[in-house]
């Protein structure tokens, strides 16, 4: 069996771990990969973004079944060439993924299927948006509606910080093309959590509720990231929490996708706001999100593998068992490059001690230098994934192994898991 891995970061590394776990005779080609994809698979340097390449190497190599890791390719189009040439691939189709890639088409799907969100206008004329900054009072949150790379969300606490922003998307184009329209959004309160499903278009299979840390510095304070660090599971993600989230907002989302003539089968990602009116929908994803793929996966008991090409192959999911886990707890530190997330630094050595039993070391941005030694090649450099039995050894461990980490001028967070270690040392 031989599958084609899309992508190049911690998210496609922890991805080729899994699948080799589940089978450990597989044969993986990764696009374009990293260094540490390189020890479970055969990187070939194609860009995740070339459709037209990666096709070509689909059909040379004769995979058997594709998985995409990143959103650009899915955007662009992928899944529906890849289905046309007979290739099977696990992710959503083109118009399936603006559930992602278009936040008004998204926000429009939401609110007319009577999903939970927060309530929402679009404009593309500024003086129209600055009135509804007005109407909706501040805090406000102002988002491009295009794909921004997770930069194109602006929390506005005061009316003056939102018109600032947008001005920032319609006049000055800071997020071109992404930021030609945006949304004036309510602001929510409340705890986020991340839930991952992976479903046929039909059938939903909840995976672990994770919980990320967007922002760089201790406390969830500091600038937005790709994200520093998550844990999975969340205690606030009970069994009755993920059942109302999978009846309320993931199955009206999805009837409402194959009502528009767009079935969504891959991995739905739901970002949500636990509000005191229920759970609320803050953003979908039409892919594994990073950094939670890499604390979520190591709990795995079942098979992501047979679940990808059952997907992947068209066949339909009703009857899957549910997917079964760990009980166990994993965190995942993120160790950054100096300079993240404006300009990070690259180039510089990086040294990896031998990692405990237990803590995964999934390559994000590095690649080999000219002397085949490690560097740094990105923001996010490393994704540390401990597994332990109690949250807390986890986080200890987690963020031990990414102190030792050599990296100069690395940047990372020593409080993942806070919430819940904050839970867990009041309750007696
Ligand atoms: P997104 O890129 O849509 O996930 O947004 C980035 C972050 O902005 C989210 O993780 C939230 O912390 C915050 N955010 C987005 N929308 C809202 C909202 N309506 N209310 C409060 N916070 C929000
Ligand atoms: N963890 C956020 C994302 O993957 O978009």
């Amino acid at each position: 069996m031989k599958l084609l891995l899309i992508g190049g970061g911690g998210r496609e590394h922890a991805l080729a771990w899994k699948l080799r776990r589940d089978d450990p005779s597989l044969e993986i080609v990764a696009a374009p990969g990293n260094p540490g994809i390189a020890t479970l698979a055969r990187c070939v340097p194609v860009a995740a973004t070339d459709v037209v390449a990666l096709l070509d190497l689909a059909r040379t190599e004769d995979v058997d079944v594709v998985l995409v890791g990143p959103e650009a390719p899915l955007a662009a189009g992928i899944v529906d060439i890849f289905r046309a040439a007979g290739v099977p691939i696990f992710g959503p189709t083109r118009r399936a993924a603006e559930i992602e890639t278009s936040k008004r088409f998204a926000k429009d799907l939401m609110l007319r299927a009577g999903v939970p969100t927060a309530r929402a206008e679009h404009f593309t004329d500024a003086a129209a948006a600055k009135d509804a900054v007005r109407r909706f009072g501040a805090p406000v949150v102002i988002k491009a509606s295009g794909l921004a790379a997770g930069k194109g969300v602006i929390v506005a606490r005061s009316t003056n910080e939102a018109d600032t922003a947008v001005d920032l998307m319609l006049r000055d184009g800071a997020f071109g093309a992404a930021g030609d329209e945006l949304l004036v959004e309510e602001f929510m309160t409340g705890e986020e959590l991340s839930l991952f499903v992976i479903t046929d278009g039909h059938t939903m299979l909840p995976m672990l509720p994770a919980q990320d840390h967007k922002r760089l510095l201790e406390g969830d304070t500091g600038p937005n990231t790709g994200g520093m660090g998550a844990y999975a599971p969340v205690s606030i993600g009970s069994r009755g929490v993920i059942d109302d989230v999978c009846s309320r907002i993931i199955e009206p989302t999805l009837t409402a996708l194959r009502e528009h003539g767009r079935p969504f089968t891959g991995l739905l990602y739901a970002g949500l706001m636990l509000t005191a009116d229920g759970p609320k929908v803050v953003e979908f994803n039409c892919r594994f999100g990073d950094p939670e793929t890499e604390a979520i996966l190591p709990l795995m008991r079942s098979s992501l593998l047979d679940l990808v090409l059952r997907v992947a192959s068209g066949d339909r999911l009703d009857g899957a068992a549910p997917i079964q886990w760990e009980s166990r707890h994993a965190v995942t530190t993120v160790v950054a490059a100096a300079g993240y997330p404006d300009a990070p630094v690259a180039g510089t050595a990086l040294h990896l001690p031998v990692p405990p039993v237990d803590v995964h070391v999934f390559h994000a941005g590095t690649k080999l230098g000219n002397d085949h030694a490690l560097i740094a090649a990105g923001g996010r450099v490393l994704a540390i994934t401990a597994v332990a039995d109690s949250l807390e050894q986890a986080a200890s461990q987690s963020r031990e192994y990414a102190h030792s980490v050599e990296l100069e001028g690395k940047q990372l967070r020593d409080d993942i898991g806070w919430r819940d270690l904050r839970r867990n040392a009041r309750t007696p």
